[in-house]
């Protein structure tokens, strides 16, 4: 048995906060939250401003540079990104190595990774100029490399970026044209596509952000740590939870459950089931990127002049939760994945990809993180202490002494 008093002894006293719920790691001027008054801004800007007008690599800009471009710059830093989109034919070859099934994060996560090796010269940045290469190389290749790997796993053959494209259409050339048949590119496609990724572009210290500035406060360069990153937003209750919407509201959609039944199950924890793209460590209110997702993706489904039986069953869970004492008492909200999958599937983007689309969005962010971290003087490694539940002190039983 362990003496707690013991380990005072050894340890000295030390807060025990799992989750980090309570502790604020860093000092930072990037993104503002009020989770209460459900407010979101970047570099102090309400996110509702960016709804109508600004492209994503505005918005990339001033999160990495912590104002917004001047023409010239933003100018600049487009044909950066275009004179960077593709890939080294040697990184290419990395492709031939996954088999067709690999799940597109894990290949998302070892190519950004890969990138250290083809680009030395950014495994240290030293200023302005070498970050905003190094940035344009990471935001212009995430895209190609998410294209290829949707190719890949369906055997086709590879998209060159075309320059004279913007960023999302872009990215939807490479995903969707075929060889001779450029994808034809709709407004209100683009739209979406582009204020998806803006809504999506930083979150404060979420779970990916906060290991991308653990990874990097070892000093780890900015490519292993943003694939670090990758790997943290994976996981289904950060951004995989877009793929497990879906899921839930197809498996509703099948007959296999009703609304009601899905949430009775949620509610009652039947097999750790939760009412995915719900909840929020920092919002008790709504998530505005939620509200404005809601709205877009009816606006997409309007404009395209199509339904999908699946929004409205996320509006039928919605207004189910929202007046379930369960759900109230707990302040449980639809947050920025519960409508994303209905927008990203209406672009004809598939499951599998939802989380890469949210990965490309959120890169900005990570950049920026891993910048402000790198700058801050009093950067200290990341090194949380534990509390040891483990054996005291036990001695070796040689092999023939077990049991
Ligand atoms: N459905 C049902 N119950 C829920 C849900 C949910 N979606 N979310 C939280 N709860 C319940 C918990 O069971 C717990 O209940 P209890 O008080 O009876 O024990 C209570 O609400 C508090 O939940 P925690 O898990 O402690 O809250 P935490 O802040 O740790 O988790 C999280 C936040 C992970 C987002 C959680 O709400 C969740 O799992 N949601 C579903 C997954 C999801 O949508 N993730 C995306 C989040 S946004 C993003 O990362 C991009």
């Amino acid at each position: 048995a362990i003496d707690i008093r013991d380990l005072r002894s050894q340890t000295g006293y030390i807060t025990l906060d799992p989750g980090y719920g309570n502790t604020g790691s860093c000092l930072s001027n990037i993104t503002y939250i009020d989770g209460d008054q459900g407010i979101l801004r970047y570099r102090g800007i309400p996110i509702e401003q960016f709804g109508n007008g600004p492209n994503f690599i505005e918005v990339a800009w001033l999160l990495i540079f912590g104002r917004l471009p001047t023409e010239e710059e933003y100018r600049g830093f487009a044909a950066d990104l275009n004179a960077n989109a593709n890939l080294d034919e040697g990184m290419k070859l990395h492709f031939e190595g996954f088999p067709r099934a690999a799940p597109p994060m894990a290949i998302l996560s070892a190519m950004i990774n890969a990138l250290s090796c083809f680009y030395p010269e950014h495994l240290e940045l030293d200023g302005h100029d070498s970050l905003r290469l190094a940035s344009a190389r990471l935001i212009s290749k995430i895209r190609t490399i998410a294209a290829y790997a949707y190719r890949h796993s369906q055997g086709l053959p590879y998209i060159y970026p075309d320059a004279k494209l913007r960023y999302v259409p872009n990215f939807l050339h490479m995903m969707f044209s075929q060889p001779y048949d450029q994808f034809q590119c709709d407004e209100v496609v683009r739209n979406a596509l582009n204020l998806l990724l803006i809504l999506h572009a930083d979150h404060e210290q979420n779970c990916s952000t906060s290991t991308v500035r653990m990874v990097g406060s070892s000093q780890a360069n900015l490519f292993a740590s943003c694939a670090a990153g990758v790997c943290a937003l994976w996981g289904p209750l950060h951004g995989g939870a877009n793929v497990e919407v879906l899921c839930m509201l197809e498996q509703i959609h099948q007959g296999n459950v009703t609304p009601e039944e899905y949430v009775r199950r949620a509610k009652a924890k039947e097999g750790n089931t939760r009412l995915m793209g719900f909840g929020h460590r920092v919002y008790k209110n709504f998530d505005p990127r939620a509200k404005m997702l809601g709205e877009a993706a009816e606006k997409l489904l309007a404009n395209l002049g199509r339904t999908d039986p699946l929004l409205d069953i996320a509006r039928k869970l919605e207004e189910i939760a929202l007046q379930d004492p369960y759900f109230i008492e707990r302040k449980l909200y639809p947050n920025v994945d519960f409508y994303s999958g209905i927008i990203l599937r209406a672009l004809g983007i598939p499951t599998n990809m939802f989380t890469v689309i949210f990965a490309i969005g959120r890169l900005p962010g990570w950049i920026a993180h891993w910048w402000e971290q790198n700058q801050t003087m009093a950067n200290k490694i990341a090194r949380p202490r534990q509390i040891y539940t483990g054996n005291g002190q036990t001695d070796y039983t040689p092999m023939a002494g077990r049991s």
